[in-house]
């Protein structure tokens, strides 16, 4: 692997972007983050004090406050702290805050892989590589009810749908850093497609710049 290689990952709520960051950090054995987790964690912080979502002063503080190395994917990955995260992600000062740091974590040496939604857009815009994975919002409800039964669970598929069509609709409409593709990302759409397959593609990308950094 080249030294300062980023790669650069985006994609809307449970489109198997995050697993995909994570195969792909530990194959090129690159750092990562899941930039999703910092805004959570914030909205976490919120919710824990019983502060509004909308008071931005004390979530300025709460993103002040979030550090790297201490977030807990799992005290974070509660239904209603991704959808509060949503809502503190439109605040420029909470944004602006936490994109500093995901830019300190880029900038290790060696490189890293940052998974977001303005990751491509505004947190690396110079990463070499850049993904933009997606599926349909059905499809994305469908592997996220796969995920709650698999882990003992039960939901209605129909309020999972709309859930995520909100979150969509939020991360998309905002005025600051909404999501979507960089000019230059390569599409992904797994909605027929495995992991697996999702994962070959992306190292196919991957490979594909690598081999044109070491001609150059
Ligand atoms: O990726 P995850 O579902 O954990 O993200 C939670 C929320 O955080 C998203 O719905 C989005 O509003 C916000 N987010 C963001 N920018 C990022 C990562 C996440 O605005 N780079």
């Amino acid at each position: 692997m080249t030294s300062s290689m980023t790669i650069a990952i985006d994609g809307p709520a449970a489109s198997g972007k995050g697993t995909l960051g994570r195969r792909i950090a530990d194959y090129y054995h690159l750092a990562h983050l899941d930039t999703g987790l910092t805004y959570r964690a914030v909205a976490h912080m919120l919710i824990s004090k019983g502060w509004p979502l909308d008071d931005a002063a004390h979530a300025i503080e709460a993103a002040r406050l979030v550090d790297l190395g201490q977030l807990d994917k799992h005290a974070l990955s509660a239904h209603a702290v991704a959808d509060a995260a949503s809502k503190v992600a439109v605040m420029p000062e909470v944004r602006r805050i936490l994109v500093d740091k995901q830019r300190a974590f880029a900038a290790q040496p060696g490189g890293a892989v940052l998974d977001g939604r303005d990751i491509g857009t505004v947190v690396c815009p110079d990463a070499p590589v850049k993904l933009y994975v997606t599926a349909s919002a059905e499809v994305r409800a469908m592997r996220r009810l796969r995920d709650i039964e698999g882990r003992g669970g039960s939901a209605d598929p129909a309020e999972i749908l709309s859930d995520i069509q909100r979150r969509d609709e939020r991360d998309m409409g905002r005025a600051d850093s909404p999501l979507k593709p960089a000019a230059d990302a390569h599409l992904l759409d797994t909605s027929e497609m495995s992991i697996e397959a999702a994962f070959r593609a992306a190292r196919s990308i991957i490979d594909g710049v690598l081999a044109e950094r070491n001609e150059a």
